[in-house]
């Protein structure tokens, strides 16, 4: 990693220097949002379930966390998450699953598909092409189909819309509030953070500098939040290329907490970034960050806004999704191209 702190002028950032497009993406979330919301609702096969799994890896799986949090409060079914190729014995006649593969070319997704159908659970599939939509055409499989071409991490507006309109429907509760105070909210972000945007102002380019040299800790103080660090943590991996880490609080509060208090001197190499999420937090965090701050190099908050899940979620993922382009851009790479995900991917 460079420990050059400087990142390049506004308008090589606008012109996308080194970047195919990483930034216009993440430009386009709020636009993401705003097209996914006026897709017409997929009929689903049965009108009860009992639990509710979203099936898939990476930025696509992140949107079944994402969907998972958002409903939690008011779904009285469980919705769990499966981010491998097995699945849970529980699964099967009476579940619904969303298998969720931006590329429809993922192994462990296509493997749990598969599982799914040969166990008789209901399958709905959000994608955009692939052996996944293949097998979805060819079974009659409920589809969302997302718009193709882009990094699967970055079509984050369409899948989490999809998943979640999906999982809704299948238990009767409306997003539309949601997905209009995260449109809203994304709207402003997406002016304030703009490479354009004056620099003194811009959170998310002075929040980069402050990254170069250092291993972002991400830790959110509930579950939405949690999603969010762990969203921040992904894309740090995936667009800076950087290694990065994520916790969530109560669970750091009876462990990661006493690594930050002791004379360590590896602790001056983490940068820590606290995704707050006020209203909904978990009593306790502000102790767990007073305790961790004594020990790594910085501690940044950065609070969520809006009300609903949905919208904190994605005012807190928002300003990571900036941050991890312009450290790209500080560290002079190119924030798209993940050629180790792709080596493995070849070799599975
Ligand atoms: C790449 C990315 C990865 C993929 C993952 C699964 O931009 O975000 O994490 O999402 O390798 O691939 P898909 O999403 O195509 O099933």
């Amino acid at each position: 990693m460079t420990s050059d702190a400087s990142l390049p002028g506004s308008d090589q950032m606008s012109r996308g220097n080194r970047d195919s497009d990483m930034l216009a993406a993440v430009l386009a979330l709020p636009d993401q949002l705003r097209r996914a919301a006026v897709q017409p609702p997929v009929a689903l096969d049965s009108a009860f379930y009992t639990n509710l799994v979203v099936l898939g890896m990476g930025g696509s799986g992140i949107s079944g966390d994402v969907a998972a949090a958002v409903l939690s409060e008011e779904c009285a079914v469980p919705i769990i998450v499966v981010k491998e190729g097995g699945l849970p014995a529980f699964v099967g006649k009476g579940s619904l699953l969303v298998a969720a593969s931006y590329s429809g070319n993922t192994a462990e997704t296509l493997a749990g598909c598969a599982e799914a159908m040969r166990r008789e659970a209901d399958i709905a599939c959000v994608s955009s092409g692939g052996e996944l939509l293949d097998m979805a055409e060819k079974n009659g499989f409920p589809i969302v189909k997302v718009p193709g071409d882009m990094q699967p991490r970055a079509a984050l507006g369409y899948l989490a819309v999809a998943t979640l309109s999906l999982l809704a429907a299948a238990v009767g509760i409306s997003i539309v509030e949601q997905v209009r105070e995260a449109i809203e909210i994304l709207d402003k972000l997406a002016v304030a953070l703009a490479p354009g945007a004056a620099e003194t102002e811009n959170s998310a380019v002075s929040l980069a500098r402050k990254m170069v040299g250092k291993v972002p800790i991400v830790y959110g103080g509930s579950r939405v939040a949690a999603v969010a660090a762990n969203r921040w943590k992904c894309q740090l991996n995936e667009n800076s290329k950087v290694p990065a880490f994520r916790n969530e609080y109560p669970e750091m509060g009876h462990n990661e907490i006493v690594g930050w208090s002791d004379g360590n001197p590896l602790r001056s190499a983490a940068l820590l970034v606290a995704l707050r999420d006020r209203g909904a937090e978990n009593p306790g965090f502000d102790v767990a960050l007073d305790i961790s701050r004594e020990g790594a190099a910085g501690l940044v908050e950065i609070s969520s806004q809006g009300v609903t899940a949905l919208a904190r979620f994605f005012s807190l993922a928002y300003i990571g999704d900036f941050v991890s382009v312009y450290l790209a851009l500080a560290r002079g790479i190119d924030p798209t191209p993940v050629e180790a995900i792709g080596r493995l991917k070849s070799r599975q």
